[in-house]
């Protein structure tokens, strides 16, 4: 019988255990967007989970939403993010590179100057976030990507899978959740366009199932993952009818499915609509044959349990890894994971990331 500490396989991928740590933003790497050592030294920490998904990296400044958040668009980001991979690697670990552009919920302080906020449509997102050099500030008004600009940015995901696999990643996830890009072109709420890439649910699925296309083109499916989470409204996502979340995630999966990609990330369960859940692990299973990783509020016995019963073949953690780094070697003892500090999720330097205060 399946269980968390067996090995598994995602796609091209071979791993450990089925303990995943989840991605985590944490905002320690430069204001310019290279990782640090310090990133290295927190990686290389959780090395003995089956697999370690990235915080979210852009794949270009205008990508990047949060401050000290790294960005991954070029050679010269290589040498950072190469002694992350080092240093998990050396440890006996695997790690991916989530692939995240931030699309409106962004502000142009936390970016490279010059670098602007777009989205598929012209509309703001509710709701405000932190910046550095300003504090608080509300969402910027995104400007509208054209049809040709969307193009572009499929074509930074296609380079950011190439850069990631000369940085020494195992693989690329992509981030399709929490109101970012591809969210925001899925919903009917925040993509309002008339041409190809909105309208019918064939159109809002485009810009996803391009990126795939793309990133798999380049470092192939065994090595390529989504991450998903319908009916999420996270970061002002809406739609416009509850069922248009089902709808849409079926048609997306379905279309991706020819694909095969290595695994598919799902945050199990969310309310579309008052009192209406939507089942995502097995949506899921129904539509993807590869791996399926499960998410969301998830402990040791629990996530033991969903892999036992085949709801899924493995499970992620975020928050349990933030004190824990050795969770793998804790849930196989039994034991409990460590509680962390919520003070110091996103501050700069190494308290409460590489130096646990508890
Ligand atoms: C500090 C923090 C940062 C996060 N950043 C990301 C991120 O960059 N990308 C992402 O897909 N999810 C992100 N998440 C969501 C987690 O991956 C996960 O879905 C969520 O915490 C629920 O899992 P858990 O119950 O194991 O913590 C973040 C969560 C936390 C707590």
């Amino acid at each position: 019988m399946d269980s968390l500490l067996a090995p598994g396989s995602f796609g091209d991928i071979d791993l450990a255990n089925r303990i995943v740590m989840a991605p985590m933003t944490r905002s320690r790497a430069t204001v310019d967007g290279d990782a640090t050592d310090l990133m290295a030294t927190h990686y290389g920490a959780r090395a003995t989970a089956g697999l370690i998904v990235t915080e979210g990296i852009a794949p270009s400044e205008v990508g990047k939403g949060y401050c000290r958040t790294p960005v991954l668009d070029g050679p010269h980001r290589l040498d950072g993010w190469r002694r992350v991979t080092d240093a998990v690697h050396a440890a006996g670990g695997r790690i991916v590179a989530q692939a995240m552009h931030c699309g409106r919920v962004a502000h142009v302080a936390n970016k490279a100057p010059g670098a602007e906020t777009v989205a598929p449509s012209a509309i703001r997102a509710e709701g405000a976030m932190y910046t550095d050099a300003e504090g608080m500030q509300p969402f910027d008004d995104p400007r509208a990507l054209a049809a040709d600009e969307v193009r572009a940015v499929v074509d930074e995901y296609r380079r950011f899978a190439a850069l990631a696999m000369d940085a020494g990643f195992d693989g690329v996830e992509v981030h399709g959740t929490s109101g970012y890009l591809p969210a925001q072109f899925l919903c009917t709420g925040t993509n309002r366009r008339t041409d190809g890439y909105g309208g019918s649910v064939e159109g809002r699925i485009r810009f996803p199932v391009e990126v795939l296309e793309a990133v798999v083109d380049e470092i192939g499916a065994g090595r390529t993952g989504l991450r998903i989470c319908p009916g999420n409204p996270f970061n002002d996502l809406v739609d416009d009818r509850p069922e248009d979340v089902e709808e849409t995630f079926g048609a997306l999966l379905a279309a991706i499915r020819p694909v095969g990609l290595g695994w598919l990330h799902v945050i199990r369960r969310h309310e579309v609509n008052q009192g209406i859940f939507l089942d995502n692990l097995a949506l899921a299973r129904g539509l993807h044959d590869g791996a399926l990783v499960a998410n969301d509020s998830y402990d040791g016995p629990s996530a033991d349990a969903a892999i036992a019963a085949g709801e899924c073949d493995a499970v992620s953690f975020a928050r349990h890894f933030l004190a824990t780094p050795d969770l793998v070697a804790r849930f196989a003892a039994g034991g409990e994971p460590e509680r962390f500090d919520p003070r110091t999720l996103y501050t700069p330097g190494p308290v409460g990331y590489t130096v646990l205060t508890g």
